[in-house]
């Protein structure tokens, strides 16, 4: 087992080895449901992961981070913790999540894993000890109890809607059996929200971060970090409160970025440096980058996801814009950028880009609506992903998009797990198409993603033809253009670099980072390469042009 005693150093292998390895870092996000199946049971585990660490190491990225593996009551895919600081059966074991640690660190991949701490499972024996005790009392101060409006309690305490859907209260039956106090729960009524005003709350996830970093996890990303602190009072807001949370006014939603969040970051910053100074927080939270960045200033987290960098449609001015305004959002504050282009939560960007014009990101697609258009997808997409990985700063990866995979976009209804699915009344199918199960090999049960052909979701049958096996020895593959970009990321030192834009023509984005050149052409007609230009990588093929929705990286000769 990996302990705090033998703390993670890698050296040899050229990655970083210093303090500062987060700020260049590449990324890879396992959903561990969906990754691989090692016990056969249709859902995939930590030994899974274990043994295809190999896949990660020939891609090149620096760390992986786990979504959530902890025993839930699968609510919300595992962000309804019931225990955070065990390992869900379905799993495995926590001896399973050491031997992953240790494999992963042996392949100097640092291992992130994920910190829920806005809400828990309504099966967390905390929760549970709340519901039976008395209003007003020490149990029931760990979350947000409120007696009902109305003149007999029976409206919610005030207007929040979940992100869900649906009221953001649920009231609950009294131990004597009468109508009692409403809790609240900001997404589904199976997610209480803490009260990050009572300091049991703080305490206990103390407790939780050394649990894990005593353990060698190498950081947490932290889930909707900016939603812990909730104005006093819990103020009606009767606006939406969807998508990147803006101020109105100049005054955030009484449940988003209150200035409380950033003595709670700070804390948390402070235990992690009693470690090795090698131990990350990475922020969740979909603000715009100006508020973003004040949760990752010098003595708070380290990065931050750059949800509007993954919003930017396929467009040349709205991304330059996008970019520049990150790189001074972060630097105003001397953090890394983070790009981001998919997730777990969002439509694969090899599908969004096959649609003309934006497209709501957690809405999901059915079988009867409009279909993407793939070739086109899954083009702009490596044209992206090439542009994205050229740029300075940390970038993460979500399971999947190195092997081009389009969301499952004809998924059975009765299928679906998201939560948002029911609340909505079935009118939006939310997120599990970017869910199902990888495919590993072209054929064999489940492509490889275990011996279960039953997967918890459907893998659509032509998922075989994106496989990993299929892709390796490709020329072309996505996969082999992943590895090659991260190769050439790694060995001119792009993390760390300064981006400069150069003249180009309409719908053409060209800029330098160091040595390297990049053009992506988003337009439609081909636009020439410089004469002395030397190919050192390409979306699609390209000798002296850039064709339409490509990217080409090149030097001069
Ligand atoms: C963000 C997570 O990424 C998402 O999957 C989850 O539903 C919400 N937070 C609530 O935990």
């Amino acid at each position: 087992m990996t302990t705090a005693d033998s703390t993670y150093a890698p050296t040899e292998t050229g990655r970083p080895a210093d303090a500062d390895w987060w700020r260049t870092a590449v990324i890879y996000q396992i959903y561990p449901r969906s990754f691989a199946d090692a016990d056969g049971d249709g859902t995939g585990d930590l030994p899974g992961i274990t043994a295809r660490l190999d896949h990660l190491a020939d891609l090149g990225v620096d760390a992986l981070w786990l979504s959530p593996f902890y025993p839930s009551p699968q609510r919300d895919g595992g962000y309804d913790v019931a225990d955070y600081r065990a390992v869900d059966p379905m799993y495995g074991t926590l001896a399973d999540f050491d031997a992953l640690l240790a494999r992963a660190h042996e392949l100097d991949i640092r291992v992130i894993v994920d910190l829920v701490p806005n809400h828990c499972s309504d099966q967390h024996v905390a929760f549970r000890a709340a519901l039976t005790a008395a209003p007003g009392s020490d149990e029931r101060a760990l979350f947000h109890f409120r007696d009902g409006r109305g003149p007999d309690g029976s409206l919610p305490p005030n207007d929040w809607t979940s992100m869900f859907e649906g009221p953001a209260w649920t009231r609950i039956t009294e131990a004597d059996g009468t109508p009692g106090q409403w809790y609240l729960h900001l997404f589904d009524p199976g997610q209480p929200d803490w009260n990050w005003d009572n300091p049991a709350v703080r305490e206990d996830f103390e407790t939780t971060l050394r649990f894990w970093l005593d353990r060698g996890a190498d950081g947490f990303r932290v889930d909707v970090c900016d939603a812990l602190v909730k104005a006093p009072g819990l103020p009606d807001w009767p606006r939406p409160t969807h998508g990147v949370i803006e101020p109105v006014d100049g005054v955030m939603p009484p449940m988003w970025d209150q200035e409380g969040i950033h003595e709670i970051f700070r804390t948390w910053r402070r235990l992690l440096d009693t470690y090795d100074g090698r131990r990350i927080l990475c922020a969740e939270a979909w603000l715009p980058p100006e508020r973003a960045a004040r949760i990752i200033r010098p003595d708070e987290m380290h990065q931050a996801f750059n949800f509007r960098f993954l919003e930017t449609p396929w467009q040349a001015d709205g991304l330059r814009a996008v970019i520049d305004e990150s790189l001074a959002a972060n630097d105003a504050v001397g953090a890394p950028t983070t790009w981001v282009l998919s997730n777990h939560d969002v439509m694969r960007h090899a599908s969004r880009f096959g649609y003309d014009g934006p497209v709501e990101l957690e809405h999901g697609v059915g079988a009867d609506d409009p279909q993407p258009d793939r070739p086109l997808g899954l083009r702009r997409a490596r044209a992206a992903t090439a542009l994205m990985l050229a740029l300075p700063g940390s970038a993460y990866l979500y399971q999947g998009e190195e092997l081009g995979l389009p969301e499952a976009t004809e998924l059975p209804d009765t299928a679906r797990q998201d939560p948002v699915w029911e609340r909505s009344g079935h009118r939006i199918r939310g997120r599990d198409g970017c869910r199902v199960p990888l495919p590993w090999t072209e054929d064999g049960p489940a492509f490889g993603f275990g011996a279960n052909p039953d997967t918890w979701l459907p893998q659509p049958s032509d998922y075989g033809s994106y496989a990993a096996a299929a892709q390796r020895d490709h020329p072309g593959s996505t996969l082999r253009l992943y590895r090659r970009l991260l190769e050439l990321r790694r060995s001119y030192r792009l993390g760390t670099g300064n981006l400069r834009w150069l003249q180009s023509p309409h719908r053409v984005l060209h800029c330098a980072n160091g040595s390297i050149e990049v053009m992506t052409n988003l337009g439609p007609a081909p636009v020439p390469l410089p004469p002395a230009a030397h190919v050192l990588a390409a979306s699609a093929p390209a000798t002296d042009h850039v064709p339409a929705d490509t990217t080409v990286w090149f030097t001069r000769t």
